[in-house]
């Protein structure tokens, strides 16, 4: 069905776990699959059902993975899934979005201590397996391109996690009139450095700048899975879903991807309905 496949797609499935009706929006050049959850916790159930799919059909396959608070559920999932024996995750490989600068590994808000502590131990991924920019790297630009090349030696990524700013950036891609394609190191926006804050004692430890993979890094997953949760993403999903392609919508140019899911909850679906 061609035509219906230019189409956004709004879809509500039914297992697992159970999500509410099926609707339609605005034409775009390539549909955005978009599923609507009834909760946080279904939209994590329903990501995890996709990542351990992913798994399960390819043990060796490559993730993209982000932090932030949205995967928190997901991985709190697939965790559970792995100590019972249901995914295996021992030769999976991973690439982390991004990780603050400057910042030590060791440093509980890097978001390399976050992995260790929400996924990689706990899921039993391998050491070695999983990979994050250096947060602390002598040379800047070195390190952006080794990220650059490790993900491409390992053959590039199968399965993307995204979550979603609410100025509508992916990985740490803030809005701009121009986007860069490789990881590179980026200035956080006010916005991001304003929602961040909730993870820092004080407003001035928050990190200004990050280390993030491009927007052409980004696209070249092979398929993506962009979650959002909560009414403070509902504007961020609109103009992602039904808005213009725009780098002042980062997130906007998966509508130029072949293959991306967006999968939230009713909160975040707020502006798609009607
Ligand atoms: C994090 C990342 C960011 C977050 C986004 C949403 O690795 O790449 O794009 O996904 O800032 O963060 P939360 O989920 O905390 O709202």
């Amino acid at each position: 069905m061609p035509g219906a496949q230019r189409k956004n797609m709004i879809q509500f499935e039914s297992k697992p776990p159970p999500l509410d009706s099926v609707h339609s929006c605005s034409k775009k050049v390539i549909p955005i699959r978009v599923l609507i959850l009834r909760d946080y916790q279904s939209l994590s159930e329903r990501a995890a059902h996709v990542v351990a799919e992913t798994v399960r059909a390819n043990p060796w396959a490559v993730l993209g993975l982000a932090t932030g608070s949205t995967p928190l559920g997901l991985y709190r999932e697939l965790v559970r899934m792995a100590q019972e024996g249901r995914v295996d995750f021992s030769r999976v490989t991973t690439f982390n979005l991004d990780e603050y600068y400057p910042i030590k590994k060791e440093n509980p808000q890097s978001y390399y201590y976050y992995m260790r502590q929400n996924f990689w131990e706990p899921a039993g991924i391998a050491p070695g397996s999983y990979h994050i920019p250096n947060g602390d790297p002598a040379d800047v630009a070195a390190e952006c391109r080794r990220y650059e090349r490790k993900i491409k030696d390992a053959g590039g990524i199968d399965l993307q996690i995204l979550g979603i700013g609410v100025n509508g950036h992916i990985g740490f891609n803030e809005p701009a009139e121009k986007l860069q394609a490789e990881t590179h190191l980026v200035q956080l926006s006010e916005d991001t450095i304003i929602a961040n804050s909730r993870f820092f004692e004080k407003a001035e430890d928050v990190p200004r700048h990050a280390l993030t993979m491009g927007m052409g890094t980004i696209m070249k997953a092979r398929r993506i899975l962009l979650l959002a949760s909560g009414e403070s993403k509902a504007e961020a999903i609109r103009d992602t879903v039904k808005g213009s392609v725009t780098t002042m919508v980062p997130a906007s140019l998966l509508q130029l991807h072949p293959r991306v899911t967006v999968m939230v909850d009713r909160e975040a679906a707020k502006y798609l309905l009607g």
